[in-house]
């Protein structure tokens, strides 16, 4: 199995230490800056008019954190998170159940929002927009439906994939926001600060190395980190530098972009299997065996961004450079085709 699967599955060192290093403040979150200053805005707006939070919609790959940034909203506004996720709340009732549990202030915070079954999703709209709970007494002829009046919430949800939201729930949100990758330099200082708050040494160019492979992503900046401080202790005298992440990060077959075996297997079958593409996700999984949702949300963003994927109409397509990366020559067709290919390529957001 890869080093970095999806959020539903965190190994318990992952949740111990994780409740160490998750920062708490706007100001000790790292990175996402232009996120951070839009937030700051609304978070100051709504204390100064003494107003709950509008809701807020986070998007972004997965261990980017939105998890991490919906507990430091809630604790910046000194407001009560409850949390909970779209595949938790099963039928209408679950959430009335969690909207009536509700004070004053309160921030509720649904995880994985795009997985909300549609009678919940009714349930929710009123609850976000006029604050109200519609329930439905009896049955048949005599049915009637009263409305129960709701304290002021905000709704914070989270989804790695804002295409699968509906609109009419996408609508109810005042603020969306998303989250890009982090920069080299924001990913460096996250590891720096973890090191320290490890108590493991590292050095700048260490913490340089991990920054290098952690695919623009905090969460797996920190495995990373973990994993070669394994390495430092039992290879080394226990402190990290460039040349230990090397060798530590070539045990685990990470190469120096950070790819990891499932990413260059799933280029070596578009290229091998496929002819370079184009070809759909489903299928590209189906070869290799993956589910098509990992290759979604946790393979393929970083392929995009690194310019070794496209995306077209018609499905994935191998650029010339993913070619060189693996240290294969592109086929010469691919070469005179590729210009023309960026002037066709629709942005292409949902499958
Ligand atoms: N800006 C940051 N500075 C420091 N650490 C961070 C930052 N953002 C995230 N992290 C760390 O990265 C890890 C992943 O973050 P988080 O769980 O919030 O991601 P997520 O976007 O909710 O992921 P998922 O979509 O899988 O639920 C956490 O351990 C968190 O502490
Ligand atoms: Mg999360």
């Amino acid at each position: 199995m890869s080093d970095r699967t999806i959020s539903a599955s965190k190994r318990p060192e992952e949740i111990a230490l994780d409740a160490a290093l998750r920062p708490r403040t706007l100001t000790e979150m790292i990175g996402q800056d232009k996120l951070r200053d839009n937030l700051r805005i609304l978070i100051e707006a709504a204390k100064h008019r003494k107003e709950t939070l509008d809701h807020i919609l986070l998007y972004g790959p997965p261990g980017l954190g939105k998890t991490t940034l919906a507990a430091v909203i809630a604790n910046e506004m000194g407001a009560n998170l409850k949390v909970t996720a779209g595949p938790v709340i099963e039928r209408a009732g679950d959430l009335a159940a969690i909207l009536t549990n509700l004070s004053g202030g309160d921030v509720l915070f649904i995880d994985e929002i795009h997985r909300l079954g549609r009678a919940v999703e009714e349930i929710l709209y009123p609850a976000m927009e006029d604050f109200a709970l519609d329930i439905v007494i009896g049955k048949g002829p005599s049915a009637r439906s009263i409305r129960l009046k709701l304290p002021r919430f905000s709704v914070i949800g989270a989804t790695t994939r804002l295409a699968l939201m509906t609109s009419p729930l996408r609508a109810r949100f005042g603020a969306v926001y998303r989250f890009d990758f982090y920069t080299k330099e924001a990913l460096e200082s996250i590891v720096t600060r973890a090191a320290a708050l490890l108590k493991v040494p590292i050095s700048t160019d260490g913490a340089k190395e991990i920054a290098l492979r952690a695919r623009g992503t905090p969460r797996i900046a920190l495995r990373l980190l973990r994993r070669v401080r394994d390495y430092a202790q039992v290879r080394a005298d226990g402190s990290i530098d460039a040349a230990v992440t090397d060798a530590a990060l070539r045990l685990l077959d990470i190469d120096d972009l950070g790819l990891d075996d499932l990413d260059r297997q799933v280029l070596r079958s578009i290229i091998e299997k496929f002819g370079g593409g184009p070809v759909g996700l489903e299928t590209i999984g189906a070869s290799i065996s993956e589910e098509s949702d990992t290759i979604m949300d946790v393979v393929e963003p970083y392929l995009l961004q690194l310019g070794f994927l496209e995306r077209t109409p018609r499905g994935r397509t191998v650029t010339v450079r993913a070619y060189q990366h693996l240290g294969l020559t592109p086929p010469a067709t691919l070469t005179t085709s590729q210009a023309s290919l960026f002037v066709n390529n629709l942005p292409a957001e949902a499958e």
